[in-house]
C-alpha cells in the first residue's frame, strides 16, 4: 500500500472512496440524494469501520439491500486497505483494516509531524470571537464555557490548516459607564482598584445599579456622566480610558495563566465611529426604516415565519420583532456595533467565515445579524457556536467559594489550589515542582470539564470529579501520558524506534487502530464545533493504552515485538499530548 496516501486521508474517506467505486464496479448509477457514508463501527467485534450505503441506495433504487450489500462486497476492491467487507442484518457492510494496513500507516503517521490529520481541503480565513467579557460587569459563566471552547475551536481550525483570526470583542462601551463614572467619582476604593481592579469596578457598578434603583437623583446623575462620555468630556474619557486599560491589564493576566491569547482586542468601542455612517447607508439602501423615530431592520418577507428571525407568534398573530439600530434618542446598540463588526472584518479582513462563540440565550440577536448582514451582502459564513450554562454541584447557578458571581480568575485560583492537595502527597518532587504541576493540574481539570461536554447540556461544576484520576477527566489523561513517559524515561535514550512493525496481540492491534483515527476525531470537531468529541476519542485512546500496558508488556519483550510496542507507547504519547494541546491543554511529564 501507499503510506504516502494515507497521509492525506482518513480510513473513513478512503473506504467511501473504494465504496463508490464498488459501485460503479457494479455498473450502478447511484441515484440522486444516495450518501456513501462509512462510519466508525458501533461493535469492533464486527469490524473497525460499517457502512448503511447499500440500504439507502437499495432503498432509493427499490432493490433487495442485502443482496445489493452482497454485490457490493463482491465487487469491492479492498487490496492494500482492508479484507473482503462482510455483509451484515438487513444490508450493512462491515470492513476490517488488515494488520498490515494498520501497521504502515501506523509508520507513516508516526514520520508526520501532524500524526496523520489531514489538512483541510480548502483553507479559509477563519475568524473567531470568544471570550469577550464586558468591561466593569462581572464575567459569567458564559465568559468562561466561551473561553475554553473558542479558544480550543481556533487551536483546531488552525491545526488543519485554516488561516484563523483569533478577536476579543470586549464590551467597553455602553450605559454601565454612566454609572462606573459616577461610582468613580463618589465611592470608589483607590486601594481596592489597585489590588483587583475588575473587583472592585465590579463592586461600584453593583452598589450604584441598586442604588439607583430606588434613588431617581442617582440614576439621573449617571445618565449625565453617560451622554458627557458619549460627547467626549476630557474627564469622562479619562476614567472610561483607565477603566478599560485597567481590565484589560487583568484579562491579560489570566488569559496568560490560562495559556490563551487573542491576534485582536477589537472592543465595540472600537467601532463607535462606523455607527452613524452605517445607519445612514441601511437607510439608504433600504435595508432598514425608520419607526416609531427608531430605526430598525425589519422582515424581508422572504422566509416562512417560523424561520423569519424577524417575526414573532404573539397574542395569535405574527408581529414584528425589528432589530434597532438606533434608538429614538439617537443612541446605538449592541446590534448596531456587531453589524459594524461584519463590515470590518470582512472588508479589512476578508473573512470567509465569522465563528461567534456566544451563550444560547443570544440565538435570536446572531440570527437576526446573520440576516441583515447577508442583506448588506455579505456571503460569508457565519455560525453562531451556542451552549448552554455551568450549574453548582446542586444543581442551581454555579457560584465560587466566596459566594460571589464567578470570575475566572477565582475558579482558576481555586483549581489550582485544589489541585495542590492533591499533588502534595507524592514523593520526590520539590515544592517548586510541586507548585507547577498542581498549576497545570488544576487548569486542566477545569479546561477539560468544560470541553468534554456536549457544548449544548447544562453541565454540573463538580471539583471532586474533575480532580478525579477516575474517569473521563484530566488527570486520567494526563497521567496515561505521563505513564508513556515513564517508560521512555526508564530506557534513558538507549533505544531507536525502527519501522519494524508487526501487530499480534489484540490489544496492540486494537491501540494501533485508536491511534489512526486520531485526524478523524479531529475534524469531526469541526464539523459540528464540538470539541467534547475530540475528548471523547483521547479518553478511549487513554483506556485503549491502559488496557495494552496490562495485557502486552514492553520493556520484557523483545526484538519486532519490543519495537512494535515501543512505537505504540511513542505514538500513545505524541497523540495524547497533541490532542490535549488542540484543546488547549498542557501536559506535564511526571505527576
Ligand atoms: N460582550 C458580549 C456579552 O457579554 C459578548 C460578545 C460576543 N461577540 C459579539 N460579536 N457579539 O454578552
Amino acid at each position: 500500500c501507499q503510506p504516502l496516501l494515507f497521509r492525506m486521508s482518513t480510513f473513513r474517506k478512503l473506504l467511501s472512496q473504494r465504496l463508490q467505486a464498488a459501485f460503479a464496479a457494479a455498473n450502478i448509477t447511484l441515484p440522486e440524494g444516495a450518501v456513501i457514508d462509512v462510519t466508525n463501527a458501533s461493535d469492533s467485534r464486527f469490524g473497525d469501520y460499517q457502512s448503511n450505503a447499500a440500504m439507502t441506495v437499495a432503498k432509493l433504487l427499490k432493490t433487495n439491500p442485502r443482496q445489493l450489500a452482497t454485490t457490493i462486497a463482491d465487487t469491492f476492491d479492498g487490496t492494500g486497505l482492508c479484507q473482503k467487507p462482510e455483509v451484515a442484518g438487513p444490508g450493512f457492510l462491515n470492513f476490517r483494516l488488515t494488520n498490515e494496513t494498520l501497521a504502515s500507516t501506523l509508520n507513516a503517521h508516526v514520520a508526520d509531524a501532524h500524526l496523520g490529520v489531514p489538512r483541510a481541503e480548502q483553507a479559509k480565513t477563519i475568524v473567531v470571537d470568544f471570550s469577550a467579557p464586558n468591561v466593569a460587569k462581572p464575567m459569567h459563566v458564559g465568559h468562561i464555557r466561551s473561553t475554553f471552547i473558542g479558544d480550543s475551536l481556533a487551536r483546531l481550525a488552525r491545526y488543519v490548516g485554516h488561516h484563523v483570526i483569533t478577536d476579543n470583542h470586549i464590551g467597553d462601551w455602553g450605559t454601565q459607564f454612566g454609572m462606573i463614572i459616577h461610582g468613580w467619582k463618589t465611592r470608589m476604593d483607590k486601594e481596592a482598584l489597585k489590588k483587583d481592579p475588575i473587583h472592585e469596578l465590579v463592586r461600584v457598578y453593583k452598589d450604584v445599579n441598586a442604588e439607583g434603583k430606588v434613588n431617581e437623583a442617582v440614576r439621573e446623575m449617571c445618565k449625565t456622566e453617560l451622554v458627557k462620555l458619549q460627547q467626549g468630556d476630557a474627564e469622562n474619557l479619562e476614567i472610561w480610558k483607565e477603566c478599560v486599560k485597567l481590565t484589560l491589564d487583568q484579562l491579560h493576566d489570566v488569559y496568560g495563566k490560562l495559556d490563551i491569547s487573542f491576534d485582536h482586542y477589537l472592543g465595540e468601542s472600537f467601532y463607535n465611529d462606523a455607527l452613524g455612517p452605517l445607519v445612514e447607508d441601511m437607510l439608504a439602501q433600504k435595508q432598514a426604516q425608520v419607526s416609531e423615530g427608531a430605526v430598525c431592520v425589519f422582515s424581508d418577507g422572504t422566509k416562512k415565519p417560523e424561520q423569519d428571525p424577524f417575526l414573532i407568534f404573539k397574542d395569535g398573530e405574527w408581529t414584528a420583532l425589528p432589530l434597532i439600530i438606533r434608538k429614538a434618542d439617537g443612541g446605538f446598540l449592541y446590534g448596531t456595533t456587531d453589524l459594524a463588526t461584519v463590515d470590518y472584518r470582512v472588508n479589512e479582513w476578508k473573512a470567509e467565515e465569522v465563528w461567534y462563540v456566544v451563550g444560547a440565550p443570544q440565538q435570536l440577536h446572531f440570527r437576526q445579524l446573520f440576516d441583515a448582514s447577508r442583506r448588506r451582502g455579505h456571503q460569508t459564513r457565519m455560525e453562531h457556536i451556542a451552549f448552554g450554562s455551568i450549574l453548582g454541584p446542586d444543581g442551581k447557578m454555579f457560584k465560587t467559594r466566596s459566594g460571589e458571581s464567578v470570575g475566572l480568575l477565582e475558579v482558576i485560583e481555586e483549581a489550582v489550589e485544589r489541585a495542590a492537595t492533591v499533588v502534595a502527597e507524592r514523593e520526590g518532587f520539590t515544592d517548586e515542582e510541586k507548585s507547577e504541576v498542581a498549576e497545570i493540574i488544576g487548569i486542566a481539570a477545569v479546561k477539560y470539564a468544560e470541553l468534554s461536554q456536549h457544548r449544548m447540556t447544562d453541565y454540573k461544576f463538580s471539583w471532586d470529579k474533575m480532580l478525579s484520576l477516575q474517569g473521563n477527566t484530566a488527570p486520567y489523561l494526563i497521567n496515561a501520558y505521563v505513564r508513556t513517559r515513564s517508560i521512555f524515561r526508564k530506557l534513558d535514550g538507549a533505544v531507536t524506534l525502527t519501522d519494524d512493525v508487526v501487530l499480534t496481540e489484540d490489544a496492540e492491534r486494537a491501540l494501533a487502530m485508536k491511534l489512526l483515527q486520531f485526524g478523524e476525531a479531529v475534524h469531526d470537531v469541526l464539523e459540528d464545533f464540538r470539541p467534547n468529541l475530540l475528548a471523547q476519542y483521547l479518553y478511549d485512546l487513554a483506556s485503549a493504552f491502559h488496557g495494552f500496558f496490562e495485557a502486552c508488556p514492553v520493556l520484557r519483550s523483545e526484538g519486532v515485538t519490543r519495537n512494535t510496542r515501543l512505537v505504540l507507547c511513542d505514538a500513545t504519547s505524541r497523540v495524547l499530548k497533541e490532542g490535549l494541546g488542540l484543546l488547549g491543554i498542557k501536559t506535564t511529564e511526571r505527576m
